[in-house]
């Protein structure tokens, strides 16, 4: 059994810092489903493909030539680990993630990271779908204002052009398509640590979930 660790939530709630910083920790391998998502977006867009074209997306998904190396993401060779971190991206990716058969495509990518030491992994649906054997499952949430002040932030710095007006109604929408879709939906998976970030620093968040990693992995040896 290959310990599985899922981090879902909403947009700017913390999961991506919070999986990354704690894969690092462990020496864990690390899968960003979003980073997957948004490729499959921009691969459409660039295509010509349409949003709503089922079986052409899903065709896409199956055959998306993307790898994950180092910190980047590479789609045919390119680094576009900057391109798909724009919110038209971001609404691309949520477009396409509405269709089940995208999601089917991707599901075997997805579980194919999880190998040995272990794997933690960030997204909407890791806990109820896709690992829902995981050793722990965390759900963090925030305020819309507070993920869209970091969403700010995050973009700013990578040198993006934002206005946190129309982040915030993105991120809002956004997460009111990703709640109310009928397949896969954003929500905790049964028996998840639920925890509100709102007023908690990267270091709060992460102390509290490595306390519950290791009594996870207590259990899971016991
Ligand atoms: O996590 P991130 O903001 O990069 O995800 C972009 C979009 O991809 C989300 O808004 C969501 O629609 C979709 N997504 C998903 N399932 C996942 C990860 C992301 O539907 N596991």
């Amino acid at each position: 059994m290959i310990p599985v660790i899922t981090i879902d939530g909403p947009s700017g709630s913390g999961k991506g810092t919070i999986a990354s910083l704690l894969a690092e920790r462990l020496g864990w391998h690390f899968l960003d489903s979003g980073a997957l998502y948004r490729v499959l977006g921009l691969a459409a867009v660039r295509q010509g493909v349409g949003l709503d074209r089922a079986a052409s997306l899903a065709e896409l998904a199956r055959a998306l030539a993307v790898e994950f190396v180092d910190d980047r993401v590479l789609l045919a060779g390119e680094d576009v680990s900057l391109v798909i971190r724009s919110e038209q991206a971001a609404a691309a990716a949520s477009q396409v993630a509405a269709l089940p058969t995208v999601r089917e495509a991707l599901l075997g990518w997805q579980r194919r990271f999880s190998r040995p030491p272990g794997l933690v992994a960030d997204g909407r649906d890791m806990g109820t779908v896709v690992f829902p054997d995981a050793a722990l499952k965390v759900f963090l949430t925030a305020s819309a204002e507070e993920r869209a002040r970091r969403r700010y932030k995050q973009l700013k710095e990578k040198g993006l052009d934002v206005n946190f007006d129309n982040l915030l109604a993105e991120i809002e929408e956004r997460d009111e398509r990703d709640r109310s879709r009928a397949v896969a939906p954003l929500r905790a998976a049964d028996g998840a640590l639920e925890m509100d970030t709102t007023t908690l620093s990267i270091a709060e968040v992460l102390g509290r979930v490595e306390a519950a990693v290791c009594k996870a992995l207590a259990r899971a040896v016991v």
